[in-house]
């Protein structure tokens, strides 16, 4: 399934529901996402790795709704976290500790103490002073923590700057040129073993081969470092393929990068680990919203819809486009330029900008396509907003998998 989105008689259809239907019944704005496409992006990694040695940990923070996370789980996931608050999620959405890799410049002593607590799988490392402490902590728990370094490759993922991570500039990951000597002083650690390396150049990536790249710079390094007698047995290539937000944009082929990354690891003998979070989520979701207001602009158009900056932040935050459609094909023929923009007293306030659009009506609706990662999990209360409902599709039944939020949880723990 590319998408579980398409039009039904000129009315948008979520698999078999109607989406008219659910806006209907639970307002808007509302979040809503396809459990047969997540599970089949989810099957499409595990199925090309079949028969190597993989776990496919998906990246709780693109869309950590339990219901999401559960699903996932008994699709057979493991999971990425980079907060305590990640990992308190996957556990109450019945994930395995065992399957969590854990992620992160700053994780603070509380949640290295936690994860040890509940026995995650590994500690993907960015710093030789977070070894440390981690080796301490474990040490002191009678534990020892099954260590990665963060490698920076310095590999150009020729992405967002905001969403970069892989140059010698960025806070992420450690050097590739320390990284041989940064094993070496953590060897006589008695709370960790240096069994992996890991890398994570980079979100939404288009073109997957720099992540071949990085990949391929990895291999050299775990063999450079089981040369001076370190047991790498893992190595985590993290997530960042990227999926097409525009019509034009191109689909990466996540089969055929997954077959190039098998056919460089195959005299290897290494366990790959994946952290994939837009790819699985991304075009199962979407945000509906209703017009409130059509207002004239000089020169141009405002589409003033319920739904704002504090439920999808990422046009604001990265210019990022997001196709915005109607749930019901116009009957007002030709169409609007118009910025599509939110309640928030913010300029930055935006869905779109200077968007061709059909004649969508005050009281009609539009779904923001493309938003089932970085969408709720980045929402905020601004402007005392609650935050939207969330409802997971499934064949022909739906049901709400996050209630709207009420203006008494707005104020909880206030005095
Ligand atoms: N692993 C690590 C270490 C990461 O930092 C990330 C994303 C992932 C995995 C998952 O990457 P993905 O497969 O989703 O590309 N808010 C931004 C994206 C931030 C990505 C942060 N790290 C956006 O809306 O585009």
């Amino acid at each position: 399934m590319q998408t579980p989105f398409e039009y039904r008689d000129g009315s948008m259809f979520c698999e078999d529901v109607e989406v008219e239907r659910i806006a209907a019944a639970e307002g808007t704005p509302v979040y809503l996402y396809s459990a047969s496409a997540i599970r089949g992006r989810f099957r499409e990694y595990d199925e090309a790795l079949s028969g190597v040695p993989h776990r496919v940990c998906y990246a709780v923070k693109a869309n950590g709704n339990l219901s999401v996370l559960r699903l996932l789980a008994e699709a057979g996931a493991g999971f990425d976290i980079v907060s305590g608050g990640e990992l308190y999620r996957v556990t109450k959405a019945g994930g395995e500790a065992a399957g969590v890799v854990f992620a992160g410049v700053g994780k603070t002593r509380d949640e290295i103490e936690m994860a040890l607590e509940a026995g995650i799988h590994s500690f993907n490392c960015e710093s030789e002073a977070e070894i440390a402490l981690i080796a301490a902590l474990a040490a002191r728990l009678g534990k020892q923590a099954s260590v990665a370094v963060r490698v920076n490759p310095d590999v150009d993922a020729e992405t967002h700057p905001y969403i970069s991570t892989g140059l010698k500039e960025h806070k992420f990951g450690i050097n590739i040129s320390e990284i041989e000597q940064v094993y070496e002083r953590a060897r006589g650690l008695a709370g960790v073993r240096m069994e992996g390396v890991a890398c994570h150049i980079g979100s939404q990536l288009l073109d997957t081969s720099p992540l071949i790249e990085a990949a391929k710079r990895l291999v050299e390094l775990v063999e450079r470092l089981r040369a001076r007698g370190f047991a790498i047995k893992y190595l985590d290539l993290g997530g960042g393929i990227g999926v097409p937000y525009k019509p034009d944009d191109a689909r990466p082929d996540v089969a055929g990068f997954l077959a190039a990354i098998r056919e460089l690891v195959k005299e290897h003998g290494l366990t790959l680990l994946f952290e994939p979070g837009r790819s699985i989520v991304a075009e199962a979701g979407a945000l509906v919203t209703r017009v409130l207001y059509r207002k004239p602009g000089t020169g141009k158009e405002f589409m003033v819809v319920d739904a704002a900056m504090t439920e999808l932040i990422r046009p604001a935050l990265y210019g990022a486009y997001h196709e915005i459609v109607p749930l019901r094909k116009s009957r007002v023929p030709g169409t609007v330029t118009a910025d599509v923009v939110g309640p928030v007293c913010e300029s930055a306030d935006f869905l779109a900008k200077g968007r061709e659009l059909p004649q969508v009506m005050p009281g009609e609706y539009m779904a923001v396509m493309t938003a089932g990662a970085y969408g709720w999990v980045a929402s905020s209360n601004y402007n005392a907003r609650p935050r939207a409902a969330e409802v997971l599709v499934e064949g022909s039944e739906w049901r709400v998998v996050r209630r709207r939020e009420t203006y008494e949880e707005l104020i909880r723990g206030e005095e």
